[in-house]
């Protein structure tokens, strides 16, 4: 079914009992190492993560996540559209776990994670040929350099930058 920014933000009484169910069961994970994202949720690791690594939540503030939920049938150039209930708990998962504080101040408004202030200068040491290698193809691409990536591992010591 194709979903429309309406049916995320308006849902309707059945999403919206949807979205509180899933507000309160949300654990929320503290302390945990900076870059080393553990939150998870089974639907968003399915769905978000068939076509590249499930990105973590705490790498966008909310409101980039909220307007990436309502235009996936127009995602970076092609569809990633869900049903609406998978859609409200997904949106949930990624608005409770956005960036905060610092974080949420250097990533902005950005729609890219990897065009947000704090990745280029995390990775302003990585060359241009380093960007255009072939085990590389795009910065979208977390898990070419970051073996953690599929367990929301990106601490500086499991990056191992493809020659
Ligand atoms: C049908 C395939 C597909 C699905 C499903 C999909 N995406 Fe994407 N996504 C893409 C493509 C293609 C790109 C652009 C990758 C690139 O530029 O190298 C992208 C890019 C992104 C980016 C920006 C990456 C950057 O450059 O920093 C984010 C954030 C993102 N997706 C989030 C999500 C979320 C959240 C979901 C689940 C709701 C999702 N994606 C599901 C295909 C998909
Ligand atoms: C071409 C290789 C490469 C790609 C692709 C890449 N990174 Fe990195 N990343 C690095 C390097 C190198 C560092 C610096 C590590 C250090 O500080 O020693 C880094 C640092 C980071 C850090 C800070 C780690 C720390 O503990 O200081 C984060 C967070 C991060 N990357 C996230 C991402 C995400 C998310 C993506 C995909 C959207 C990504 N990276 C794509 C190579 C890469």
């Amino acid at each position: 079914m194709k979903r429309t920014a309406n049916q995320w933000i308006h849902g309707g009484p059945i999403a919206t009992a949807l979205l509180l169910l899933v507000l309160a069961g949300h654990v929320r994970v503290a302390g945990a190492d900076d870059d080393r994202f553990t939150a998870s949720n089974e639907k968003w690791r399915a769905e978000c993560g068939s076509c590249h690594v499930a990105y973590p939540p705490q790498l966008l503030a909310e409101e980039s996540w909220q307007k990436l939920m309502s235009g996936l049938d127009k995602h970076f150039g092609t569809d990633a559209s869900l049903d609406a209930v998978a859609a409200v708990e997904i949106g949930a998962f990624l608005t409770e776990n956005a960036a905060r504080g610092k974080r949420a101040w250097r990533a902005g408004s950005a729609l890219r994670i990897t065009e947000t202030a704090w990745f280029r200068k995390e990775h302003r040491k990585v060359s241009a040929a380093t960007w255009k290698n072939s085990k590389v193809k795009s910065p979208a691409n977390c898990s070419a350099c970051h073996t953690g990536a599929e367990r929301g591992d990106y601490s500086e010591h499991s990056v191992s930058v493809p020659r």
